[in-house]
Order: structure tokens, then sequence, then C-alpha cells
């Protein structure tokens, strides 16, 4: 091991909110050190939104984030803002565009966000390690000290930026708990969220469904989502259920409205009007074929609207728009685009992500217990709690 090289900062992780901590410390003159296990940065970028980087959301609010404190993200996202990352966008003529609620994606590839990032690190003051296992992390007389890889790196500040499990085979690991706890940081329990939900028992049935979609409103508590769902071949997906599985807990229902626009007396109504008309035509002018005939079929009525109690064309309508899935689980840590959990934000300061019992260790982007709803919440969090960082490093 040689002798180690001293730096103002050492940023575990080059993901998005390591690239944007040493980028904004970097051009503030700051030495930088990024160290990462991956052989390319920005692994994660490179992936996301289906190759196009879903970087932002126009919407980007504290309310949009999961936390056990719901107001420790407030800081960060109001200092660096969604219009401030798609200024730098601009500045680097990467275009763009919204698909949907917000969500604003490159028209390009998100290999141009993670090319703007480092272009963003100067030379002079950033070196990015890639490729290195980190092997040992301490701290003594003020200094943290990170050996990895054959060398070895001293700084006042270390910023943990590694991330959660989620997606293991990219690369993605648990260390930032790991060092989190060898600083006696709690943490709060990481679980897989926006994820696929797996359905068993009974409700196994519903897997011949794989493939089918609709749109629907996904409910858990009293937080709903209305986007579409997805049927696949272990229970229950799409961005609906992307979106609600972060709030949902073992031992849960998940509420499905699949007639979202319809009155509760939207069949009795219809009998009335046309009663000559089978539940299933009914039924079947709002949802995909397969779908209806696999509802109807376990709500066990059938036949003319007109030859129908309204009783049963009720009861048949409640359940259409409550419909109660009770998924056995999720398909973990391999499937889920994002962990919920991690560092607690108690150990944290909201300002600039500094432990408040460990001066000079940091704590930034999916490692921290705030997790995003699906639609460029959780990059927007990379970047800002990133930034906050910078600026006391
Ligand atoms: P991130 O995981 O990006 O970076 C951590 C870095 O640490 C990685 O480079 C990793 O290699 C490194 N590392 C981990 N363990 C290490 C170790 N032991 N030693 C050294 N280095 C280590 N969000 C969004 O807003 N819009 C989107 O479109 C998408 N799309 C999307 C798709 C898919 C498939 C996934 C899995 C996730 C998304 N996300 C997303 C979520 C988003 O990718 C995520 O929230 C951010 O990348 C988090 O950024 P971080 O920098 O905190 O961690």
């Amino acid at each position: 091991m040689r002798t180690p090289t001293s730096y103002d900062a050492i940023i575990l992780g080059a993901g998005g909110a390591g690239l944007m901590c040493a980028a904004v410390a970097g051009q503030r003159g700051r030495k930088v050190l990024v160290i990462d296990h991956a052989d390319q940065p920005g692994k994660k970028i490179l992936i996301s939104g289906g190759g196009r980087c879903n970087f932002t959301n126009i919407h980007t609010a504290p309310d949009r984030y999961l936390s056990a404190n719901k107001h420790f993200a407030k800081s960060a996202l109001s200092r660096y803002t969604a219009d401030d990352f798609i200024a730098l966008v601009n500045r680097y003529d990467i275009a763009w565009h919204e698909k949907t609620l917000g969500q604003l994606f490159c028209d390009g590839s998100a290999k141009q966000i993670v090319a703007m990032l480092m272009d963003e690190c100067p030379a002079e003051t950033v070196t990015v390690s890639l490729g290195q296992s980190i092997t040992n992390v301490r701290h003594g007389d003020s200094v943290y000290q990170v050996d990895y890889g054959d060398q070895s790196a001293t700084a006042p500040s270390l910023v943990i930026a590694t991330g959660g499990p989620s997606i293991p085979k990219m690369g993605a690991t648990s260390f930032a708990y790991e060092i989190a706890r060898q600083f006696r940081l709690k943490i709060v329990e990481p679980r897989p969220a926006l994820v696929p939900l797996t359905l068993g028992g009974e409700e196994t049935l519903f897997r011949s469904l794989s493939g089918v979609s609709a749109p629907i409103i996904a409910r858990c508590g009293k937080t709903a989502f209305r986007e579409a769902a997805l049927f696949t071949h272990k229970g229950l997906s799409g961005p609906a259920i992307l979106q609600i599985s972060s709030f949902w807990r073992h031992g849960e229902a998940v509420k499905v409205d699949f007639v979202p626009d319809l009155k509760p007396d939207w069949l009795t109504q219809l009998k009335r009007e046309k009663p000559r008309i089978s539940l299933s035509s009914a039924v079947n002018a709002h949802l995909p074929t397969r779908l209806c005939e696999t509802l109807l079929d376990r709500i066990a009525l059938s036949g003319d609207l007109g030859n129908l109690a309204d009783r049963k064309l009720e009861e048949a309508a409640h359940r259409l728009s409550h419909w109660s899935f009770m998924p056995n689980g999720t398909e973990g840590y391999a499937k889920a685009e994002v962990t919920a959990g991690g560092i607690s934000t108690a150990e944290l300061s909201s300002q600039n992500m500094e432990a408040r019992q460990m001066p000079g260790l940091y704590a930034i982007g999916e490692a921290v217990d705030v997790t995003g709803w699906l639609g460029g919440y959780n990059f927007q969090w990379a970047w800002a709690s990133g930034w906050a960082a910078a600026q006391t490093l």
C-alpha cells in the first residue's frame, strides 16, 4: 500500500448523487476523490428510463418522497430544484421532452447525462477512480482514511454515496449501511420499493393474465395512484403498482379500482337504459376481454342486465371498483427500482447531509432514508442531496 494521498473529500460511489457532489465540490475548488467498484460511472443512470433517463420531474415536492421524517428532504429539494437541473441539461444542449405526469426524459440517450456529469467534474480538482474495491475505511485524528485497490487516501470529509441494494447484478450493495453502522449511524430497515408485487394462493389464477394491462387506481391505506397496472407471470406490476408497492407492507391488501371513471351505480343505470345488454358486454366495454372474463368469473355473475337484481349489480360494481389483492410479497431487490429506508435522517443535517455525531461524514442519494415516487423524483433527490453536501465539503 502506498502512502495515502490527501484530498479535501473522498466520495464513495460514482452514481448520480456522488457525481453531482464531486462536480459541485470540485467547482468550488475542493480536491475530491471519487471511488467506485464499477468499471463505469453512473451505471444506473445509463439503464434508467429505458435508456433515456427520466432525469427529473417538474412536480418535484417534498410530499412525493417517503421518509421517516417527511420534512427532511425539504431543504435540499428547495435549494437545488428540478429547474436547476433542467438549466444544466439545457446548457449541454441535451434535448429532452416531458413524457407524462411531469416526467422529463432525454430525447437521445441517458449516456448524455453521465457524460454531462463527468464533464462537470473539473479535471484539476476531481479524480474518479473506477474498478476499485474499497477494502477499509477508518477514522482517526479528524481524518478519514480509505484503502482501495492497492492505494490509500485520506480526507477530512467522507461522503457515503453508494446507493442501496436494489439490482445487485448491476453492482448495487449494502455497503452504505455497513459504513454507516461502523460509525454508529442508525439505519431505517431497508426494503425493496418501486417493485412488482407477487400473488399466491387463490390469486395465482391472475397470473394467467400475464401481459394484460389496464388503467386503474391502486390504493394502499390512504395512498392512491392512478396509472396503468400490468399483470405478470408472478403477479402485478406497471406504474400504478410500482408506486403503491413503496407504501405496501406484508399482510396488507392492495385495493384496485378497475373502473375508475365510472360511478358506483353505473351498472344499474345501464340496466335501465339497455336491459338486454349482457353483464360481460357491459364490463368488457371498459376492460380488456381477458381481464373482464377473469373478474366476472370470480364475481360469479352473468346474464343480461335486465335479468339481474339491482342489488347484485351494485355488488358487482362495488367489487370492480374495490378489488382486493393480498400480495404475498414483492419481486425483491432483483427487480426493485429503488430501496426504501436506509441511513436514518435523524442522524443527518437536512442542510448539508452531514452526520450530527460524526463531523465530516456525509450521506447522500439513495443510501439515505428518502425515497421518491416513480417518475424522476429519485434522481432529483440524488442531484439535490449531492449538491447540498457539496456546499460545505
Ligand atoms: P447509485 O446506485 O446510482 O450509485 C451508487 C454507486 O455506488 C454505483 O456506481 C455503485 O457501483 C457504487 N457502489 C455500490 N457499492 C459499492 C461498493 N461496495 N464499493 C464501491 N462502490 C460501490 N430514478 C429516476 O429518478 N428516474 C428513472 O428513470 C429511474 N430509472 C431507474 C431504472 C432502474 C432499472 C433502476 C434500478 C433505478 C432507476 N431509478 C430511476 C432510480 C435511480 O437510479 C436511483 O435512485 C439513483 O441512481 C440513486 O443514485 P445514487 O447515486 O444514490 O446511487
